[in-house]
């Protein structure tokens, strides 16, 4: 063969087995460009400073979720006085880059605050507490809040209702009284019941997609279900995310991909091979996002991601492990499964 052609057979190939870079894989697009669903994720405004992360976040979705300032302790953090400014700084800036709200979350067993736990009172007295709670927040945002996580992680593991302040005060009937009441506060805001750990848990999801089943079937006004998809790269299973994500479409509901991550080192060992644990980060992402895409588009609400790269997860603080759960690396840069996601979609 002639050295020239050699040269150019050798290069074509070269090219052809290179992994993509992240030029290659274009940051000029944005994400939320190429999908036909809203693309969004968890911020925490503290970060807003760095220009990194504020470029992306405003260029590469089209839907934010507070990662915590919309919580009951951040809120509502005194009994006859809440916290706004924090969320309307962010609830303005979402609007000036035409970026949907996702309220996350009015009713939750954590991060609440300390006089609601230590609330005393009859109980018409809780009740109405409740009420003022959830109707004060969703009036305050009225119009500017597409939709909220009105009830956040109701199940335990096992499928039975999960027993804290709310459920021992009011009964089981808190989850249908939240929804009626923010309904009431605002009728044309979305409202969804989010969770964790229903696509490897087969138990839970049965029990919570049968109990959202009925509720809309008796007409309550539920619009969604959130999946929070904090999954790993060894689980659950591909079979396993394939049903959960049919089964939820199956319900009639919207469903929110909410809390999308996905952990390299769920087991926190050390020496990992990065290269390695991204590419089947990647391949994991693949699963989720092509069993997202076959649900009919009317329940595709959206899928989110918790947080914007490996420096803002959770994932290292809560479970004090190194890990790296998001599309962005710790500089920003995008990541394989950046790169998969942006030709999946
Ligand atoms: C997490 C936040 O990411 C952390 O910053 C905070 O310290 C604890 O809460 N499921 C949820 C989210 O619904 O609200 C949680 O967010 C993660 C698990």
């Amino acid at each position: 063969m002639p050295r020239a052609l050699l040269t150019f057979v050798l290069l074509i190939l070269m090219s052809a087995c290179k992994k993509p870079s992240s030029e290659e894989c274009g940051l000029e697009k944005s994400l939320y460009q190429q999908a036909n669903f809203p693309l969004g994720v968890a911020v925490d405004p503290t970060y807003f400073s760095l220009p990194q992360y504020d470029t992306l976040v405003s260029k590469q979705f089209n839907s934010i979720t507070p990662e915590n300032i919309f919580k009951p302790s951040y809120l509502h953090p005194q009994e006859n006085s809440f916290f706004w400014w924090e969320a309307d700084n962010l609830v303005a800036r979402a609007q000036q880059n035409k970026q949907r709200i996702h309220g996350h979350t009015l009713i939750w067993h954590k991060q609440l605050p300390i006089w609601m736990l230590n609330y005393q009172g009859t109980k018409a007295q809780w009740e109405a507490m409740f009420k003022n709670h959830i109707q004060s927040i969703c009036q305050h945002f009225k119009g500017k809040v597409e939709a909220w996580d009105v009830i956040n992680e109701a199940f335990n593991e096992d499928g039975t209702l999960r027993n804290f302040i709310w459920r021992q005060h009011l009964g089981d009937a808190y989850i249908e009284k939240a929804f009626r009441y923010a309904h009431e506060a605002d009728p044309q805001a979305l409202l969804f019941y989010n969770d964790f750990n229903l696509a490897y848990n087969e138990r839970k999801r049965a029990a919570v997609l049968t109990f959202l089943s009925k509720l809309k079937q008796r007409g309550l006004p539920i619009d969604g279900i959130g999946m929070q998809m904090h999954i790993a790269i060894n689980y659950p299973s591909r079979g396993q995310i394939n049903s959960a994500i049919q089964a939820a479409g199956e319900t009639g509901l919207l469903v929110h991909l909410s809390e999308v991550d996905i952990s390299v080192n769920p087991f926190n060992k050390g020496d990992l091979d990065k290269e390695e644990l991204f590419n089947r980060q990647a391949d994991v992402l693949a699963t989720v996002v092509l069993a997202y895409k076959a649900l009919p588009s009317r329940y595709q609400y959206g899928i989110s991601f918790w947080g914007l790269s490996d420096a803002n997860s959770w994932i290292r603080d809560f479970y004090q492990r190194e890990d790296y759960p998001l599309l962005f690396d710790d500089f920003y840069q995008p990541k394989a499964c950046y790169c998969k996601l942006i030709d999946l979609l």
